[in-house]
């Protein structure tokens, strides 16, 4: 298997955002290919990147390889070794690798954390929420609360510990954490994380955490994996991936990381029908992300951090009237819309030639609300808040 371990040629850590629409548009992925000519696309969560050069070599080195079949298992393919050195040097974080179980993708990796590691019961969502997290709990037999984050003047979001606290004590078992959080850019600090946990202890319930955005932390921020706090492990699956760092997420490559032995073992035990998502595909362009791409990663998280810099110029010359989260992490910033007084800022946003998430995907009452995302050019950028200043004047 150790084909699949080479270190990729290619060497260039240079991103580049500069594309075109017709560029971007090529690449035949969702966020430019159902947005039409000459609509603006800034809403689902992929990059406007042209692909990391060693993981783009890794692919074609598998694509010349015709590594089409069906992945190996785990412990063939390198992944939880890779896993597992990435998170300890990038977070500090000593996870044991034979804790980490590949799987297709993120959402399907928190699929198997609620079908197989988790009692039945309601299960704790903080909204504003990634829309599948809300999604995915029918499909689990499990009905949602959504606990709203607090918000006071001038201070980030917090977790409402309280109304997580109040939920577990009236029969939700799950508190689904998504660090750092997408749509609010927030990186949560161990002593947030520590507060959720002793909540969590207090009631036996458990924690899944998809840190799919941990290694998008901008300048000023650290991520804490919550798992690799004291006394999570009993109760924390985590579910991380490359796949929104590297702009991946079509490869279809995601990783469970068990907080302890049993859970491994459940999750290893399972007929393969229940996981066989990986790809060969996304296998290798893993590797490569995880031991090699960190260089040109870091090259993209100088470029968000100017892009955050550059949307608080463009808020303040077109938008100074609508509040937005100043993103601690991921390119996603959340926009309250609601002073415009548009009768639905997605169709406004449209008309005015930008696609914008809606609000209300993201749990309800948050129809007034909109998300952007600015992992794009500084000049589609500037681009997109003009004509987004005439929308929701
Ligand atoms: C917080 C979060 N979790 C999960 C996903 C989806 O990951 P996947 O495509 O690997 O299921 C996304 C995609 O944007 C996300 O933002």
């Amino acid at each position: 298997m150790d084909e699949l371990c080479q270190t990729p040629l290619v060497t260039s850590d240079d991103c580049d955002f500069d594309l075109s629409d017709d560029d971007l548009r090529a690449a035949r992925t969702v966020k430019w290919a159902i947005t039409p000519a000459p609509q603006v696309a800034a809403w689902v969560a992929e990059l406007d990147v042209r692909p990391c050069p060693v993981v783009l070599q890794a692919v074609q080195d598998a694509v010349s390889r015709g590594s089409f079949g069906y992945s190996p298992f785990d412990s063939l393919t390198g992944l939880p070794q890779a896993t597992a050195a990435f998170q300890a040097a990038r977070f500090g974080w000593e996870v044991d690798s034979d804790l980490v179980v590949g799987c297709g993708d993120v959402m399907s990796g928190v699929g198997l954390a609620l079908d197989y590691l988790c009692e039945p019961g309601p299960v704790i969502v903080p909204v504003p929420a990634y829309p599948p997290m809300l999604g995915i709990l029918p499909l689990s037999g499990r009905s949602a609360v959504p606990v709203e984050f607090t918000k006071s003047d001038n201070a980030p979001a917090c977790l409402d510990l309280d109304a997580i606290d109040h939920a577990l004590g009236h029969g939700a078992r799950t508190v689904l954490l998504t660090a750092p959080h997408n749509p609010l850019g927030l990186v949560f600090g161990p002593e947030e994380l520590m507060a959720l946990r002793d909540v969590v202890n207090h009631h036996g319930a458990r924690v899944i955490s998809d840190e799919i955005h941990s290694p998008l932390v901008l300048a000023g921020a650290r991520h804490t994996p919550y798992g690799s706090l004291p006394d999570t492990a009993h109760h924390t699956t985590t579910v991380t991936a490359a796949s929104k760092a590297w702009n991946i997420p079509g490869l279809k490559c995601a990783q469970v990381i068990a907080g302890n032995a049993a859970d491994a073992a459940t999750l290893r035990s399972l007929p393969y029908i229940a996981n066989h998502g990986t790809s060969p595909l996304g296998v290798a362009a893993t590797l490569a992300a995880y031991r090699d791409g960190g260089p040109w990663l870091d090259n993209v998280l100088v470029h968000l951090d100017r892009q955050r810099t550059l949307l608080d110029e463009l808020m303040a010359t077109h938008l100074a009237h609508l509040p937005y989260t100043r993103i601690e992490a991921t390119y996603l910033v959340w926009i309250d819309v609601r002073p415009a007084e548009v009768a639905d800022p997605v169709l406004a946003a449209r008309a005015a030639g930008i696609e914008v998430s809606a609000g209300a995907d993201f749990g309800a009452g948050f129809e007034g609300f909109a998300r952007l995302n600015i992992g794009t050019s500084a000049e589609r950028l500037t681009r997109i808040v003009a004509a987004l200043g005439s929308a929701w004047r």
